[in-house]
């Protein structure tokens, strides 16, 4: 199969939607990574995703919606809070878990009960569920455990001959997959950090419980318990206090003949003038926008990746450390 990749105009979103209306799959920017979808109500094509991806089939994929779209038609929004939170942070990079009603096919939600679904704030890509009027199921358009992609390049490495057509919107500005909140309970739970924060959340509800995912635990968000965001090099961590072993293993690496990168705020800069690396930017919304994109520039270019660690914690930290951790192989003391 050949795979195009075109600009998002008029023709190419009612391309894209004839496509999806025949079952394929068309991947589509979004604001925090591009996705991978196919018509919820369309098992045969649900099914397409799995396949291309390579994606354990019971991990559930998230609905996309257009903002106008009226979420009681595919789930039970019995909680007051939920509609809260749908006005402050929808369309945006929040997705939320309802009692689903069974509309969008059970492989989707393989098997499950509950619906995830997400208003993308991504103007084309508004356009294009707008013009189709259904649920869009996407998970992002990697190929399974790896780097979530933030361009549309991105996504055709990976899927070039997988799939008919990647919708290109540009690079992903918030660069981390959404917060997957669970909103069936009598409070809000974190299943998934991401930039809608904890603390977001608890100024529009007052509280907000985070999921622990423990291994004895019955897992809630399936895609918790996988490895995931892996580079195709061995990619290295090490914390703010390792940095002169990072260093050290950085120049064996050179010495060995290999092409090392280092990864890392731009506060330590400075002190990797010398090495190869790649600023990751100053707050943790910068990071978050960069890390996917340099950990891909990183395996294309480089073979052996070492991230300093971000010291900061709390807020949009939260959803960078998650990903960073299932990236990386934390440095030896
Ligand atoms: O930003 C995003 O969320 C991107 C873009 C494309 O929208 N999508 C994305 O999808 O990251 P995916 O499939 O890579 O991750 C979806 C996460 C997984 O951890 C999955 O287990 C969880 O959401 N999830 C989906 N449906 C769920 C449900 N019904 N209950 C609990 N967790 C669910
Ligand atoms: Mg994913």
């Amino acid at each position: 199969m050949i795979t195009e990749i075109l600009q998002i105009n008029e023709n190419n979103l009612n391309k894209a939607v004839d496509l999806l209306t025949c079952g394929e799959l068309v991947a589509f920017p979004t604001e925090t990574v591009y996705g991978l979808g196919a018509i919820g109500t369309n098992s045969q094509a649900v099914k397409k995703i799995f396949e291309a991806k390579g994606r354990p089939t019971d991990n559930p994929l998230i609905a996309h919606v257009h903002k106008d779209f009226d979420f009681s038609l595919l789930v039970n929004v019995t909680n007051d809070y939920a509609l809260k939170l749908k006005n402050a942070f929808m369309p945006g990079p929040l997705t939320m878990v309802f009692k689903s009603k069974g509309v969008v096919c059970s492989e989707a939600v393989c098997g499950g009960s509950t619906l995830a679904i997400r208003v993308p704030s991504h103007e084309g890509t508004q356009k294009l569920l707008k013009k189709i009027n259904a649920p869009v199921v996407a998970p992002s358009a990697n190929v399974s455990k790896h780097v979530s992609p933030v361009t549309a390049q991105h996504v055709f490495n990976d899927l070039n001959g997988k799939i008919p057509l990647i919708l290109d919107g540009g690079k992903s500005q918030g660069g981390i997959e959404s917060t997957v909140l669970d909103v069936t309970g009598e409070v809000p739970r974190i299943l998934r950090a991401g930039l809608i924060t904890k603390e977001m959340i608890e100024s529009v509800v007052g509280v907000c419980e985070i999921a622990e995912h423990k291994e004895t635990d019955a897992v809630r968000s399936p895609g918790v318990k996988y490895s995931h965001y892996m580079p195709r090099c061995l990619t290295l961590r090490f914390t703010e206090s390792q940095k002169e072993q990072a260093k050290g293993v950085y120049k064996q690496a050179v010495e060995k003949g290999q092409k090392p990168i280092i990864l890392c705020e731009n506060k330590f800069i400075e002190f990797f003038k010398e090495e190869n690396y790649l600023d990751l930017g100053k707050t943790a919304e910068d990071v978050a926008s960069n890390l996917f994109y340099d950990l891909r520039v990183g395996e294309d270019t480089a073979d052996l990746i070492i991230v300093i660690e971000p010291s900061g914690r709390g807020g949009v930290y939260e959803g960078v450390l998650n990903r960073l951790c299932k990236a990386t192989k934390k440095a030896q003391e």
